[in-house]
């Protein structure tokens, strides 16, 4: 039986990318907004949204299978509203499959929950997977209390079409919020103790909008105006497109303080011809200008990305040349994944599909070299003192856990808080994470 009160307590469980935790800390405001409260640790929640992710694998089942895991031992289920990525992929099917869902809710239309969630307790089932010419954004309530390093989602949407990629489906395209809204929104995050801004988008060198003075403006002019806000120490930006890095956005990192040194710049593959095939309409040689362009402007920039091994009809040969790229670089910290072929994306249905196990041997040994370069990277920074956000409490007593500027995770000992932003000599290095020892508070 689906529940027919009013719920009091709710929780919000994010399992995507960082704009779907963001669109869940906006649920969750939503739901504060309504007089529901966060459920308590470890309590059951009277309303669970599941906000999913649809980028890889058996995202589907996983969905089915946390539903499952909801049901209580005395057979009741709270209410439940599945929302993000694969509610937008899969909403009816979702809705068909499983009674004890009451609400389906897609990433453009969450603002819509509060109503849908009134139908719910009213015994109504309801999908919205509308895509709204209406941003969300007008009309979610303000931000309320947020951790020392917030998100800002200032783009939305893909028009690339990679052709293994699902978000220019589930997300729609592309839209940039107007620049007033996002310093308003800054202004607020930053007042509600933010000391750390990341500005999100699935392309989110690809925002444009009109500065206070009428001026059409990029992510650099933004970010400049950001960089204003007294109180804001830090500003990083992500996931960037290789070809809409632009020359300003490059040069920023050199003049605006506030911007973190650090460019998350996927690549996928080190092949051309790979490339070619997955639509990434840049070439490896124009990739690696872009980031020499960033060293030369911010020699010490630390450099990130994303890879995909196993792509439809990847060569031994080809993959080799993933591993040389990642050699030749010296990238700083990266995401790597095997290939998951996605419903409806044009490279489910290619010719040559990888064998599993050879994705598997593909994705360790380009761990094992991803691993190598950040070790790498992390040992260069030994003996530097750098600033530290301190961003939580360490496992041991009177340890604390901080970010660098190059996003590093550092761990040090003595007398501070999280949101302080700390100097910090660092010591030790790992692939993952370094050492230091706190120099001043
Ligand atoms: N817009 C960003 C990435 C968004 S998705 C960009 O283009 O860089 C984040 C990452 O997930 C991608 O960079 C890619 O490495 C990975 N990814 C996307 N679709 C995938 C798929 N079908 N299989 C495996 N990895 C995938
Ligand atoms: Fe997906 Fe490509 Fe768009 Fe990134 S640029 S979100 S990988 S389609
Ligand atoms: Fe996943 Fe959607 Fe983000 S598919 S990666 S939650 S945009």
């Amino acid at each position: 039986m689906r529940p027919t009160s009013p719920p009091k307590t709710y929780r919000v469980k994010s399992f995507g990318c960082q704009m779907n935790v963001y669109d869940g800390e906006r649920m969750a405001e939503l739901l504060d907004a309504q007089g529901i409260v966060p459920a308590a640790d470890g309590d059951d929640a009277d309303l669970v949204v599941l906000n999913t992710c649809h980028i890889r694998e058996k995202a589907v089942d996983r969905v089915y299978s946390d539903i499952g895991r909801l049901r209580r031992d005395d057979g009741s289920s709270p209410l439940i509203a599945v929302a993000g990525c694969v509610a937008q992929a899969e909403g009816d099917e979702i809705m068909r499959r499983v009674p004890a869902v009451s609400m389906v809710v897609g990433p453009q239309a969450y603002h819509r929950l509060p109503g849908m969630l009134d139908e719910a307790v009213a015994g109504r089932r309801s999908v919205d997977t509308d895509m709204p010419a209406a941003t969300k954004f007008d009309v979610l309530p303000a931000r309320r209390k947020v951790a020392a390093s917030a998100f800002l989602t200032v783009q939305e949407g893909c028009d690339k079409f990679c052709t293994y990629c699902v978000v220019p489906y589930t997300r729609g395209s592309e839209i940039s919020r107007p620049f007033a809204d996002l310093i308003a929104e800054a202004e607020r995050l930053v007042g509600a103790g933010a000391k750390e801004i990341t500005l999100l988008g699935q392309n989110v060198n690809a925002w444009t909008g009109e500065d206070a003075k009428g001026r059409g403006v990029g992510l650099d002019g933004l970010i400049r105006s950001l960089a204003q806000i007294a109180d804001l120490r830090r500003i990083r930006y992500t996931t960037s497109h290789p070809n809409d890095m632009t020359e300003g956005l490059l040069i920023a990192h050199a003049e605006v303080e506030k911007l973190m040194p650090f460019l998350h710049l996927p690549v996928q593959s080190g092949s051309d011809r790979v490339l070619k095939a997955m639509n990434r309409s840049h070439s490896v040689a124009s990739y690696l200008k872009v980031l020499g362009r960033a060293r030369a402007i911010r020699p010490d920039i630390a450099l990130s990305g994303d890879f995909i091994v196993g792509f439809p009809g990847e060569t031994e040969a080809e993959f080799a040349e993933t591993i040389a790229l990642v050699e030749q670089v010296g990238y700083a910290q990266c995401f790597s994944f095997k290939y998951s072929p996605r419903p409806g994306t044009p490279a489910a249905t290619m010719d040559s599909q990888i064998a599993l196990e050879v994705m598997d041997e593909r994705l360790q040994r380009l761990q094992a070299a991803l691993q190598k370069s950040s070790l790498a990277f992390n040992q260069t920074s030994v003996g530097r003192t750098c600033e530290v956000l301190v961003d939580r409490l360490g496992r041991r007593e009177g340890q604390w856990l901080g970010k660098s500027p190059w996003l590093q995770s550092v761990h040090f000992m003595g007398e501070a808080a999280i949101g302080d932003v700390v100097s910090v000599e660092l010591t030790e290095a790992g692939p993952n994470s370094l050492a230091g020892r706190l120099i001043a508070r």
